[in-house]
Order: structure tokens, then sequence, then C-alpha cells
């Protein structure tokens, strides 16, 4: 039998990529983040010296880059054509680029592709924007993850700071708020919850009270998928 897929959607700083990797290591379940694979291509427009708003020649390098996720170290790593990025596509520049390179069509169209290829044999934990809407409407299990601005921003200082970027915790808030509305106005998969997903308002929760959460959604699908 196919092995469930797990999607995890919501806002940046909501605790996706935290929440995500917990619940993959407590199932045994592959862990994918899909806004690294964006930022990936966001670094290599940047890198290329492309125009963001140059949708063709971002879509021509889309298609042509190699996107890999591996695990380095217990840590899962984003690879380019082969170049390890998982650092560089943390950085501010390509954190703004990411959006508007995410909002193209032909972008969403190759990295979906990819996705769903990699979660062809099921037992995966994928985070994003789009996953329980349009790359999996028919996930077992569907969660949106939310917090509020301020907590999201504050959470988002603090990763930046820990890989020892610079963070100003206004400007953050302010870059967050333009992108969540970038990310949630588009025209093609926008941020949006999908109609069966859980909501999970994370403001006033441990990571480990939002992981067992997730976990008993899931055991109760399992069940229901068995009786
Ligand atoms: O989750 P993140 O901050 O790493 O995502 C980077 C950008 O990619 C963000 O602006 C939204 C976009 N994204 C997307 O459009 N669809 C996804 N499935 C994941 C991320």
């Amino acid at each position: 039998m196919h092995k469930p897929i797990i999607a995890i959607d919501g806002p940046a700083g909501a605790g996706k990529s935290t929440v995500a990797k917990g619940v993959a290591d407590r199932l045994g379940y592959l862990y994918i983040d899909t806004g690294a694979m964006y930022r990936a291509i966001a670094w290599k427009v940047l890198q290329a010296g492309i125009a963001v708003s140059d949708a063709k020649s971002v879509v021509a390098l889309a298609m042509r880059t190699r996107i890999r996720l591996s695990i380095v170290d217990g840590e899962q790593h984003v690879f380019a054509d082969g170049e390890d990025v998982s650092r560089q596509i943390r950085s501010p520049e390509a954190t703004r680029a990411a959006s508007p390179v995410s909002a193209i069509p032909g972008v969403r169209k190759r990295l979906v592709e990819l996705q769903r290829e990699m979660a062809e044999e099921g037992g995966v934990v994928m985070e994003g924007r789009d996953i329980g809407t349009v790359v999996f409407p028919n996930a077992q299990v569907k969660i949106f993850l939310t917090a509020s601005a301020e907590q999201r921003a504050e959470r988002r200082v603090k990763q930046m700071r820990e890989m020892g970027l610079e963070a100003d915790i206004k400007q953050i808030a302010a870059e967050m708020r333009d992108r969540d509305l970038r990310d949630s106005s588009r025209a093609d998969a926008p941020l949006t919850q999908a109609p069966d997903a859980i909501l999970v308002d994370t403001d006033h929760m441990t990571v480990d009270q939002v992981i067992d959460a997730i976990v008993a959604v899931y055991n109760r699908a399992e069940a229901a998928e068995e009786a």
C-alpha cells in the first residue's frame, strides 16, 4: 500500500520546517522542504544576473537547473547543479527573490513535478504553501500551520541568528508581511488553507506540542483508513 503523505502549509515563520522535520523523525518519514527548492532557483537567478521580472529567462534557468535534496550530517541540504547552496539560499537577497520567482507559473510547474517525483513512494512530510491544495490535493493528512505576525518574525530572526546571519526584527517583520501578501495574492497556487486542512495556531504551543498534535491527526487518519 502507498504510504501516506503529510502536507504542511502556512505562511513564513509559522514553524513549518522545525515541525515538519520533527514529525518526519517521529514517523521515520522523509522530510521535504519545498521552500528550499524555490530559494535554490532564486539563488541561481541572482547568480546568473537575471532579473526576477524576466519570467522567460527565469523559467529557462529553472528548466535546466538540477535541484536535489540530500541529508548531510543529519541535516537536509539543497544542491543546485551539484553545488551545496543550503546556506546561500537563506541570505536576505535569496529570501527576497524567492517570492517573485515562485510566482512564475513555469517555475512552479517544474518544481511541482519534481516534488511529486520525490514523494512517489509516499512516507513523506512535505512543507510549503501549496502542498495540500495543488501538489497533493489527496494527501492523507493536511495541516495549515499559522502563528501571529510578531511570533513569526521573532522565530525567523532567531533562525537567522543561529545561522550566523544578521537580522533586524523590524525589517524582517516588514519583509515577511510583503512576502506573505505576495504569496497569498498571486494567481498561481496562492498560499491558502485547503478546505480539508486542519488549522494549527502555534502561538501558545511548544514545538513538541505541535508535533504531538500533528502525529495525533496522522494516527487518527491511519485508524480511520484501517476501519
Ligand atoms: O518557506 P520559505 O520561506 O523557505 O519559502 C520561500 C519562498 O518560496 C516563499 O516566498 C514562498 C515560496 N514557496 C512557494 O511559493 N511554494 C512552496 N510550496 C514553498 C515556498
